[in-house]
């Protein structure tokens, strides 16, 4: 995937922001519940939340902190960024929060032992930098854990293409066409731990895949 024009500009979305959580309210109590709760199965170590919008991974966070975890989060828009702030205020667990896009993290090399992405790939002008990026931050063995809408097939297909151009200006940038599962397993930086398509999410938001990655330890040099 090609980086977009002007990918280097920061996002700026202030409406977004603002209606953001009580927007996507419902579907937070009922769809994404599980695939959130799925995200921080078990976590352990240093943990990065790419593209944390209004922090909804937080509470999450929260439930499953202990004296092992460790949470950090990127949030390249300044009025996103302003709310997982409070939000992160607000609870037990420190969170991190720093202002770079996901194409520039600013960790070093092998800090993370977990990257979520959740409902992130969407929106990010450079997949390709991303995705280097990620594999550079997260330690051998370490782990990319995934949730994210994609393109459909046959008529929802036609339909999101269709929409498309109109929902990326108006909904933040967020692309309803992209191929991110078969993006995220051609990488050779990792192996698949799981990945699965999900039914889940209406028209033009559907369908969706969960998984998680496992960044490859590096090979003999020759
Ligand atoms: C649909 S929201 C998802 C937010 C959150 N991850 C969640 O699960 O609710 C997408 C987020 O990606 C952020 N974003 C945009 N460009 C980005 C980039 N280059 N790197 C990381 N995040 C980016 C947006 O500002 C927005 O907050």
């Amino acid at each position: 995937m090609a980086p977009e024009p002007n990918s280097t500009q920061a996002p700026s979305s202030p409406f977004l922001a603002a209606i953001y959580d009580p927007a996507t309210a419902f579907f937070e109590r009922t769809l994404l519940r599980p695939h959130r709760e799925y995200l921080v199965t078990e976590l352990d170590g240093a943990v990065l939340d790419i593209g944390a919008g209004t922090g909804a991974m937080f509470p999450y966070f929260d439930a499953v902190a202990d004296a092992s975890t460790e949470f950090h989060a990127t949030e390249p828009d300044p009025h996103m960024r302003q709310q997982a702030t409070e939000k992160a205020n607000a609870q037990t667990t420190p969170i991190r929060i720093e202002s770079a896009p996901a194409e520039a993290l600013p960790y070093d090399d092998a800090t993370f032992d977990v990257v979520i992405a959740s409902m992130v790939f969407c929106t990010i002008p450079d997949v390709e930098s991303a995705v280097s990026e990620i594999g550079r931050v997260l330690k051998p063995g370490g782990e990319l854990r995934f949730f994210e809408h994609v393109i459909d097939d046959g008529w929802r297909a036609r339909v999101q293409s269709a929409l498309a151009p109109l929902w990326k200006r108006l909904a933040g940038g967020c692309h309803l066409t992209r191929q991110t599962g078969s993006r995220l397993v051609a990488d050779r930086s990792f192996d698949i731990v799981e990945i699965n398509r999900l039914n889940l999410g209406v028209t033009p938001v559907r369908p969706f895949v969960r998984g998680r990655l496992r960044k490859r330890s590096a090979g003999p040099t020759r």
